[in-house]
């Protein structure tokens, strides 16, 4: 059953047309729609919280990377909490509270299969939107790309881009939980530095924007890197190809630099270092772990509780702002996981 009044308007953001280069706000409509009618198997949701996630431009493609496209007409997808408002699906009740996939209106019908199943948001402590961060595809990634794809262990020279990023800043500070011995972070200017230090527990962080950034990971791994999160790709990880250690190991997780404008991307061109000096390089992509999400979320709570991983969101609050929050995934935005509060549970 619905508490639902027919009249409800559904507030909507929906692509008008496929973004050229980068996203902008104007590449959206905002259109006040219906609440759409619940058929078997459906699940109602109310929406909470959006998430923001680079590969959101992907699927913004013609090709849609590894999703499916956005169409034209259609709401922009993304991660999301909501509540359940209807269901005729056994498995969800009004008033439960999930994440996964939704799209930027107030009303959705949600999928509860597919590889990222709609999941249930347990009661806890913390706040509900860091199920969207530390416990979301940020965190999620994170936990399995260090542990997992990279496998650092104790000992390790570890280099992460991206570190201010929602994924970024926990694999960082995952490595040190894991005893790596010397954890590096990458990020754009002196400010975005000095926070990695001081807030996701690196010995060291690297300006990419200096010239002498290569330099200077030469210097603080003077025996090569062992392991690198590569959030970023482009020249970045051509560079990074060359300050690896032999038998290094380096996890393919995002490529921030290409924009994610289209499916072809800058390849590296040092890549004859994977041959000479023998080194894995693995992808991650988190719909391949889904099964595992349980245990692995239960991990991360523990170090949450135990204060050993340190949260950090850049929240904003607004339907209005939907549109607007997009591109500064790929301008430099404040750290942590951005997410926008959209209405609070009933
Ligand atoms: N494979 C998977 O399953 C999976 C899951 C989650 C995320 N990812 C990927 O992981 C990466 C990070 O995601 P996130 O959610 O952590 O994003 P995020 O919170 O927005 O962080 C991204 C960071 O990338 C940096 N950046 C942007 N453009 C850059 C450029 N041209 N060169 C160098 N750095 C740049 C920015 O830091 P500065 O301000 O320091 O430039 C920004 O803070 C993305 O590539 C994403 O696609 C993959």
């Amino acid at each position: 059953m619905s508490y639902l009044d027919p009249k409800t308007v559904n507030r909507q953001w929906i692509l008008n047309r496929r973004p050229q280069g980068a996203v902008v706000r104007t590449d959206f409509d905002y259109v006040e729609g219906t609440v759409p009618s619940v058929a078997d198997g459906d699940v109602l949701v109310r929406s909470l919280y959006f998430g923001y996630d680079a590969s959101q431009r992907i699927w913004l493609t013609e090709d849609g990377g590894y999703m499916k496209p956005i169409m034209p007409g259609e709401p922009m997808r993304c991660m999301g909490i909501g509540q359940v408002v209807e269901s005729r699906n056994p498995d969800y009740q009004p008033g439960d509270l999930v994440e996964g996939f939704m799209s930027w209106q107030d009303y959705a019908i949600v999928r509860a299969d597919g590889p990222m199943p709609l999941r249930h948001l347990p009661k806890a402590d913390f706040p509900l939107s860091w199920n969207l961060g530390v416990f979301g595809v940020g965190g999620l990634t994170a936990f399995f790309g260090v542990t997992d794809g990279l496998k650092v262990k104790e000992g390790d020279t570890v280099v992460v881009s991206a570190a201010t990023g929602a994924t970024g800043g926990l694999a960082c500070q995952i490595a040190r939980l894991l005893g790596a011995k010397k954890v590096i972070g990458i990020a754009g200017g002196a400010d975005k530095c000095r926070w990695v230090v001081e807030n996701v527990g690196c010995d060291a962080c690297v300006d990419y924007k200096d010239p002498t950034w290569t330099a200077k990971i030469a210097e603080l791994a003077p025996d090569g890197v062992d392991a690198y999160f590569d959030n970023v790709g482009g020249d970045m990880l051509d560079e990074m190809f060359l300050l690896m250690a032999p038998q290094g190991r380096i996890l393919i997780c995002g490529a921030m630099s290409q924009g994610y404008t289209g499916v072809k991307v800058q390849g590296p061109t040092n890549y004859m270092r994977i041959c000479t000096h023998q080194l894995t390089v693995q992808g991650i992509l988190l719909f391949f772990y889904a099964a595992k999400i349980p245990q692995a979320a239960q991990q991360i709570g523990q170090w949450v509780m135990e204060g050993k991983l340190r949260v950090t969101e850049n929240r904003h609050a607004g339907f209005e702002k939907a549109p607007d929050l997009l591109p500064t995934m790929f301008t430099g935005k404040d750290p942590g996981k951005l997410v926008l509060h959209v209405a609070d549970p009933a």
